[in-house]
């Protein structure tokens, strides 16, 4: 029988490149260049599954009737704001992701963001490294303690918890969160966290402000300009979820004003452009989404896209699956 023609969007670990091309008959893309709209819309007529990511854009317009060859869209990546599941769903693509295996690294960087935030690293670096260090002294670049301070965690999901954990066990600090469904408090509580009702709350009272939501829908600027007013002069926002949950714009205009102390960015509203007043900003540190990004995450996440491509051409339903 004939393997499934398989399209890979961008260039992944050689490792999971290797046993995509044992199982399947696979395009890969080892130049590594975005595909446009045109191209994907030509992959999904020509391909019987594509795995796109994060830096691909699959809106309703593509699925167009009559030219759909994919039944399959494995999305190598967590978060599936890109895609519309719903479009896809209603063509009756099955679509997955890759949950569980990023979340330690998502949280490892909230945290380097967080302390880099707070302990002015970023600038420190840049001052160090143009030259212009003279030297300690009492009042030099002074920062914000992290330890026992309050954190609010916005969406106590995977990333959510693992980043309470590593506030409330490795920094002391008081954390509480906002969830849409309710957590139960002992599993909270093991966790060092407590829930609160709202978004609102959780802003108002917290030292630093780390987002772990998914993008889209409901979520789209969730942290809007009243919002972020909510929030106290004296504290950070961290954002390691989707751009969109926050309005940039806003933003650079509170952070211009002075209304919140700094920002710690791993994502943003139109990837990869960043405004240049957040790049002009020194109490802003800006990474460029590199939440997942280590070897052993990328490799488990690609292994994840082939173990759910598998069970669906096998005839089985992906244990991933999310449409
Ligand atoms: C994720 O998995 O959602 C990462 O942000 C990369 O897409």
């Amino acid at each position: 029988m004939a393997k499934p023609k398989v399209l890979v969007t961008r260039r992944w670990p050689e490792a999971v490149e290797a046993v995509l091309s044992e199982r399947f008959d696979v395009t890969l893309n080892p130049a590594d260049v975005p595909l446009d709209q045109a191209a994907l819309g030509r992959a999904l007529a020509a391909h019987d599954a594509i795995l796109p990511t994060v830096s691909d854009r699959l809106p309703a317009e593509l699925f167009v009737p009559g030219s759909l060859r994919a039944r399959f869209i494995g999305n190598f990546g967590v978060g599936y704001n890109h895609i519309d599941v719903a479009a896809a769903r209603a063509k009756g693509i099955t679509v997955t992701n890759t949950p569980g295996v990023l979340t330690d690294c998502t949280a490892d960087i909230a945290m380097t963001l967080l302390l880099m935030a707070a302990r002015r690293a970023g600038e420190g670096e840049r001052e160090l490294r143009s030259g212009n260090w003279t030297g300690w002294r009492p009042t030099h670049m002074i920062g914000a303690r992290v330890t026992g301070k309050t954190l609010g965690i916005i969406g106590f999901g995977r990333i959510g918890r693992a980043m309470a954990k590593r506030c409330r066990f490795g920094f002391d600090i008081d954390v509480v969160f906002y969830n849409r469904s309710t957590v139960d408090p002992a599993e909270a509580a093991r966790l060092g966290a407590r829930q609160l009702a709202t978004v609102d709350e959780v802003l108002g009272i917290s030292d630093f402000v780390s987002l772990h939501c998914p993008g889209g829908g409901e979520n789209t600027h969730l942290i809007d300009r009243r919002r972020l007013s909510l929030m106290r002069r004296s504290a950070f926002l961290i954002n390691t979820a989707r751009g969109d949950v926050v309005d940039e714009a806003a933003l650079v205009d509170v952070l211009q004003r002075g209304g919140i102390r700094g920002a710690g960015l791993d994502v943003y509203e139109n990837e990869p452009r960043v405004p240049a007043a957040l790049a002009a900003m020194d109490n802003v540190v800006l990474l460029p989404h590199l939440g997942s990004a280590t070897e052993e995450t990328r490799v488990a996440m690609g292994m994840k896209v082939v173990e759910n491509a598998s069970a669906f051409f096998a005839g089985q339903v992906p244990p991933d699956r999310v449409a």
